[in-house]
């Protein structure tokens, strides 16, 4: 019998490499568009070593409506899962235009290609940045977004408007959107993980480059929040965990199960662990020492975030399984394997 195919748009990034990984064990077939400006080919030819499955990789940008289109004229696909999008906080802020265009257009012909060419199922990457800083926790999907902080998060917004009036107009369409709280870690075989352009802004690269000796000392961005220890509080997902979460969403589509044709899951561990306490245990289940001071606060933290997973959990049949100590231990093996560490 063909497999199920899944157009992974943006496939060669971080959530991306893991996720073509987990959808291909579970029985899928992959085709891959990235544009790889963010990103590596290599990547790819990781998964295929991981898998041992072909993967048509095609270097297109979504934004070129032309480019993507031949994607979707040459293969066969029910289902897309769109990570390609620009991911920094603080560049959204120095280039909001750059972000809106990027992030926007690539979705809007994603919606019209999917619609056009009659393959119905879409998963998109949104973020738990669209709850702001929440009121309450944990949050669940019906917390209310808040006003984003920076462009990048506003794309995330706009986007989940954009697939939910779009979605009322298709209804031969779905999409689940899954808001991921803070990804971190990488696959166990240490052949893919995140790979970051420059000075990593996100925790765990600076902690694990930190380690490596490549950054000097890791700066904690404030200790005088009113939290207990005074860090930010964050859930940190496993971002395989991550990526079978995308597999659950697409299974629930193909399968015929989702109760509308918009729904939106918080993809969280229902954790929330400070940053301090992040530092402490990569130094004890790495067995290393960490060069760490305490910085002033960041510009636009949020204080604290974590999510319920409850419906995630009971509606999407997922739930995060590896546990903190194996997420860092696999950060710090890909960190290692990058650099050749032994
Ligand atoms: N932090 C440090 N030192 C660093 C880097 C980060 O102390 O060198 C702290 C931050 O202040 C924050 C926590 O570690 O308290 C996590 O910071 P990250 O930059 O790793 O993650 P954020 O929560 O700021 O941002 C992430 C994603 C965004 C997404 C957002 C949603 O990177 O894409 O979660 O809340 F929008």
């Amino acid at each position: 019998m063909k497999k199920e195919c899944v157009l992974v748009c943006g496939g060669a990034g971080y959530i991306g490499s893991h996720t073509c990984v987990e959808l291909i064990q579970a029985g899928y077939d992959v085709v891959v568009v990235d544009n790889f400006s963010n990103s590596e080919p290599s990547a790819i030819d990781h998964v295929r070593r991981i898998t041992g499955a072909e993967i048509p990789l095609i270097e297109a940008d979504c934004c070129d409506r032309e480019a993507f289109r031949k994607v979707f004229e040459k293969y066969e696909f029910n289902s897309a899962i769109h990570f390609a999008a620009s991911k920094a906080v603080g560049e959204s802020v120095q280039k909001p235009m750059l972000y809106y265009r990027n992030n926007l257009t690539s979705l809007m012909n994603l919606i019209d290609l999917m619609h056009e060419f009659n393959r119905p199922n879409l998963v998109f990457s949104s973020s738990c940045t669209v709850y702001g800083e929440p009121k309450k926790q944990p949050v669940t999907e019906q917390t209310p977004r808040q006003e984003a902080t920076s462009p990048y998060g506003n794309t995330k917004k706009i986007s989940e408007d954009i697939l939910r009036d779009a979605m009322k107009a298709y209804t031969d369409m779905k999409t689940i959107a899954l808001r991921y709280f803070n990804p971190i870690g990488a696959h166990p075989s240490a052949l893919i993980g995140e790979l970051p352009r420059g000075v990593p802004q996100n925790l765990v690269p600076y902690v694990t480059q930190t380690a490596a000796g490549i950054r000097e000392c890791l700066s904690i961005f404030g200790d005088d929040y009113p939290t207990p220890d005074g860090s930010c509080i964050r859930d940190y997902i496993d971002v395989v965990d991550l990526a079978k979460a995308h597999v659950a969403a697409i299974n629930r589509m193909t399968q015929g199960k989702s109760e509308a044709n918009f729904e939106v899951f918080n993809i969280g561990t229902g954790r929330g662990v400070s940053v301090l306490e992040l530092a402490n245990k990569f130094q004890q289940v790495n067995h290393l020492k960490l060069n760490y001071k305490i910085a002033p606060r960041r510009e636009g933290d949020i204080i604290a975030i974590w999510a319920d997973p409850t419906r995630a959990n009971t509606v999407l049949g997922w739930k995060a399984e590896r546990t903190l100590d194996e997420t860092l231990e696999s950060a710090w093996n890909w960190e290692k394997h990058l650099r050749g560490i032994e």
